[in-house]
């Protein structure tokens, strides 16, 4: 028998009728996945690395392999937790799937990893609504060894923490700038323009898309353009936003946001495609293939 997420659908929340997951750690469940399982890890493991030279920032792909991150079979997260924390003191902590806002900022600041326990089925490697174990190991955890990376994301959670008592307005800010740096983010470095977003990571399409496409804007990095800015989360994104280095990311950050979520909350929210006077593109898209509605 596979092991299946514990889900309890479709409960009546502040948000309506969601599914939901119950938010207690549970240790991963490694000798219950199955052989399907272990090949899936396999194939998606194998595809994303050959098309990730050149195209992945610098040292994920080392940093896969320094882990003991590989194609044979599903990794431990106890493995992975003794790489993790002895280079920048992150642990992996097993999920069933997202959390609640509050859970995850405080699982981040305090240098834990939600990682989804099960993965995808075969018919779903190309694509998937909810974040699986390869989107949350194969993209989000070779980046924990990353110091500066690994202090962002700390910082991130604890300022999470903080905006959860600022109110709505300041957590969708929040989180657009997870979504444009975390999950959707690209790296102008000395070997060219890279990628280093999860979202993007664990995408077969998106990662030519992001760097190949004409269609996407790709658009220097600014703060406060991007708490503005909606996002999509069900096509490709039509705006990426390229930072310089991570230091860039920190410098940014470490900044008091209680002011900036203030001030942003009386200007517009930014349609998701659209490009500003004041941005430096390093590409205009084209928009071509692009919904017209669906941003969030
Ligand atoms: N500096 C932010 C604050 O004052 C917190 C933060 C840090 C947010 C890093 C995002 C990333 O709340
Ligand atoms: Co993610």
């Amino acid at each position: 028998m596979n092991a299946q997420p514990q889900r309890v659908e479709h409960q009546l929340t502040d948000k309506g009728y969601v599914p939901i997951y119950t938010t207690s750690v549970i240790e991963q469940p490694w000798s219950s996945y199955s052989a399907t399982d272990h090949d899936v890890w396999a194939q998606l493991f194998r595809r994303q690395r050959e098309l990730l030279i050149g195209r992945a920032d610098g040292e994920f792909l080392c940093t896969q392999d320094a882990m003991g991150m590989g194609e044979d079979r599903i990794p431990k997260f106890d493995d992975l937790n003794r790489a993790l924390r002895a280079r920048t003191g992150w642990e992996l902590i097993g999920v069933e799937g997202l959390l609640p806002e509050l859970v995850f900022f405080e699982h981040l600041a305090n240098k834990r990893f939600p990682v989804t326990w099960w993965i995808r089925k075969p018919e779903q490697l190309d694509y998937l609504s909810e974040p699986d174990l390869f989107h949350d190991l194969f993209g989000h955890v070779p980046l924990l060894m990353n110091p500066l990376f690994a202090d962002y994301l700390q910082a991130y959670g604890q300022g999470g923490m903080r905006a959860h008592g600022f109110g709505a307005e300041a957590l969708a800010q929040l989180t657009r700038l997870y979504w444009y740096t975390v999950e959707f983010g690209l790296i102008q470095n000395a070997e060219g323009l890279r990628i280093y977003g999860a979202g993007i990571l664990s995408s077969k399409g998106e990662s030519v898309h992001c760097l190949e496409s004409l269609a996407p804007n790709r658009i220097g990095f600014d703060l406060e353009r991007i708490m503005r800015t909606s996002f999509r989360i069900d096509t490709f994104q039509k705006t990426y936003f390229v930072i310089e280095s991570f230091e860039q990311l920190m410098r940014a950050t470490q900044v008091d946001f209680e002011p900036i979520y203030s001030r942003l909350a009386e200007r517009p929210i930014i349609p998701a495609g659209n490009v500003l006077e004041s941005d430096l593109p390093f590409h205009r898209g084209t928009g071509e293939g692009w919904l017209l509605d669906g941003d969030v």
